[in-house]
């Protein structure tokens, strides 16, 4: 502050203006995740206020108010349920966000503990994605079951809470007189995806995650609603007990509270070292999407119940426990707009322009929105503030947009009727999810072809990127990809940024693609179905293009490896006149026809067994040939998704597809996540 009184208030005045701002817009998001079980908004971001609200009232203490949200630990309590005091307040976790965080916090403990005291040893558990609940039992039976409501009064939900399997009715022998049991009601992901089948297939609204799903699914005024949820439990801690053995560290008292027939998570760990329990925590990162449960996080707690007593509690929570929190894998942003791409085969895909926000791991800038009816669906309109999800290595995707931020007055987005790249009418089939632009001489489908005609896995050609492209395109050199082998060098060599030695290397790249074999060629022909694999069988088993020129459907098909739709394909392309010409064309530029001789590798089987779904358009390579791939390797390609998929490989216009697999959680892999798994048979983590 300046110390010059007026200027000061102005800061004040500023600083309350956005203080006020900050507690309207935390009780509105508080309401929708605690009451409604209904969040606009990631929990990320949600914190975020929180955070610059304490923030703002720690440098302006006249400012903070006794009901101002920032000094509340949860939900506030709701009049449904009857009223349950807590016996031993329930309290919440204070929060580390990176390593930082986390190192500061040990700090922070040793530095109260005093240097005569012995080095603490660090319990690390995962941190349950749910709700947090009291269970009491009283001579080993349960009595109560309490939501934590504000911490010191929660929700009366025994009745519900006694259609959870995982919580037993009764404990083991040898339970004490009174246990109260903290921990995580939760919903597992495939309970949930199994919800939500049930509710698409009843043609009802699907639900937005589990978190909020459980928490909806326990506060149910009938049990019976909640008895059909499969809920589940893991139990983490204890509130008032009378009669327990004598327990030294949390983890034991996991471990006794296992023996009592409570659920207790087995990735609990002891570390003496805090530097262990730095690496623990980013590695738990690494598998956070294995489990079948979501977890935001790790928490690290002080595993001597003796040095727990010694820290004590905030007014918020303990000082002998913190939440690191994993990287939000969902954040807010603005769709700037909605783009349609055109792709080498015509598709009009729609993608979404974002405002570039970090989000897993990275920035994104851009998602994909696959196809019309998908932006329908999700009724994302230009403008809006939109919630984007990218988890570990699958693609970013834009989930849904946050409602309260739209003006009523903001138009829903319609697919444009023109090619945004040559002016052509968009086409869509009936029945179709994907649009087209019928253009054959579309700039955009021209620019494709021959950048597929020249990409490493076709004809290989050096220094033929993107840009060289579509360079030679717009100057006029080339039409097709038969354009590439009469090259006017000349021309080039006058183009800026062409020396005479790019200009040789060019030309020598031209002719060594000249002689590649007949399966490269028919790769880099772009024929609708055929990849790599299909194109190397179709060349070893014809031997030359002439010999294919004029092969039936049925000798097509005849092919080991060929179904009747890629022969079919095939074979109406030899059929057309255009293409009929491209081939003279080629044969005239002293292009190689002939196949190479038959190599047969040893594959190694890294998907042995693996069920790997694929869908949607990939560049550069053809379903079936993905197919193929996944086959050669050992591996399934099953045509739905099920609990048993291990991961969907999604293209382009992808649809029901990736939404069950993303319902189930099963990792959706873009090409160069596949190409990754063909080759080492692992999924990304
Ligand atoms: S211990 C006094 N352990 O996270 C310590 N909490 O953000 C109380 N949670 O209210 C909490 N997993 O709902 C603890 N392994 C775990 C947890 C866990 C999830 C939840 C719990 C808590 C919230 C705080």
């Amino acid at each position: 502050m300046s110390g010059d009184p007026e200027s000061e208030q102005a800061t004040t005045g500023v600083a309350a203006t956005r203080a006020e701002q900050l507690r309207t817009l935390i009780r509105h998001h508080d309401e929708r995740y605690h009451a409604l079980d209904d969040p606009e908004i990631p929990d990320a971001e949600f914190d975020a206020l929180v955070i610059e609200l304490r923030e703002l009232e720690a440098e302006h203490p006249e400012l903070a108010t006794p009901d101002s949200p920032s000094q509340r630990v949860g939900a506030p309590g709701q009049v449904a349920f009857a009223e349950v005091r807590h016996r031993v307040r329930m309290f919440s976790l204070d929060n580390a966000f990176d390593l930082d965080d986390l190192t500061a916090w040990s700090e922070r403990v040793l530095r109260r503990l005093g240097e005569e005291s012995p080095t603490p040893t660090w319990a690390c558990e995962l941190k349950f994605d749910g709700l947090a609940v009291s269970l009491r039992y009283e001579g080993g039976r349960l009595v109560q079951a309490a939501t934590r409501g504000d911490g010191r009064v929660g929700e009366d939900v025994t009745a519900n809470v006694r259609t959870i399997d995982a919580v037993p009715e009764r404990l083991a022998d040898g339970a004490p007189a009174v246990l109260e049991v903290r921990g995580e009601v939760y919903l597992g992901l495939a309970a949930f995806a199994a919800l939500n089948a049930a509710q698409e297939a009843a043609g009802e609204k699907t639900y937005v995650n589990p978190r909020n799903t459980a928490a909806g699914s326990l506060r149910q005024k009938d049990a019976a609603v909640t008895a059909t949820r499969d809920l589940s439990f893991w139990a983490y801690q204890v509130g008032e007990v009378v009669g327990s053995p004598d327990l030294a560290s949390h983890l034991d008292t996991l471990e006794w509270l296992g023996g009592l027939g409570l659920p207790v998570n087995d990735r609990s760990e002891r570390f003496d070292d805090f530097t262990a329990v730095l690496d623990h925590v980013q590695a738990v990162e690494a598998v956070r999407h294995d489990l079948d449960y979501e977890i935001d996080g790790v928490v690290v707690k002080v595993d001597d119940l003796g040095l727990q007593g010694e820290l004590g509690f905030t007014a918020r929570a303990p000082r002998w426990a913190v939440a690191y929190k994993l990287p939000p894998e969902e954040r807010t942003t603005t769709l700037l707009d909605i783009e349609v791409s055109i792709g080498p085969g015509g598709q009009a895909t729609p993608f979404a322009r974002l405002e570039p926000v970090f989000v897993g791991g990275s920035t994104v800038a851009a998602a994909t929105l696959h196809n019309a009816d998908q932006v329908a669906a999700k009724d994302v309109r230009p403008g809006d503030t939109v919630v984007v999800r990218k988890a570990g290595d699958v693609i970013p995707e834009v989930l849904r947009p946050v409602l309260s931020d739209r003006p009523d007055d903001r138009p829903p987005w319609t697919f444009p009727t023109k090619c945004p790249e040559c002016g052509t009418g968009l086409v869509r089939g009936e029945g179709e999810a994907a649009t087209f632009c019928p253009n054959y001489a579309c700039p955009r489908q021209v620019r494709g072809r021959i950048e597929h005609f020249a990409s490493r896995g076709a004809m290989d050609i050096e220094g033929f990127g993107e840009q060289r492209v579509d360079l030679f395109v717009t100057e006029g050199l080339l039409g097709d990809v038969a354009d590439v082998f009469s090259l006017d060098f000349d021309r080039i060599a006058a183009f800026e940024g062409f020396g005479e030695v790019s200009v040789a290397n060019l030309r020598a790249a031209v002719d060594e693609a000249r002689v590649q074999p007949l399966g490269r060629l028919l790769f880099g022909l772009r024929i609708q179905h055929v990849g790599v694999t299909v194109a190397d069988l179709v060349a070893a088993s014809f031997g030359h293009f002439d010999r294919l020129l004029d092969a039936t459907v049925e000798e097509l098909e005849a092919v080991e490896g060929l179904g009747p739709i890629i022969a079919v394909s095939v074979h109406g392309w030899l059929r057309e006149g255009r293409n009929r010409d491209l081939i003279d064309r080629l044969r005239a530029a002293g292009v190689n026809l002939e196949a190479a001789e038959a190599v047969t590798d040893d594959v190694p089987q890294v998907l042995d067994g693996m069920a790997i779904v694929v869908t949607g358009t990939l560049e550069g390579m053809d379903r079936d040939e993905a197919r193929a791939a996944i086959a050669a390797r050992g591996g399934k390609s099953p045509g739905s998704v099920s609990k048993k998929t291990r991961a969907l490989v999604a293209g382009e216009n992808a649809g029901s597809k990736l939404t069950k697999a993303e319902e189930l959680g099963i990792p959706v892999l873009d090409l160069a996540a596949f190409q990754r798994l063909l080759a080492t048979g692992e999924l990304p983590g």
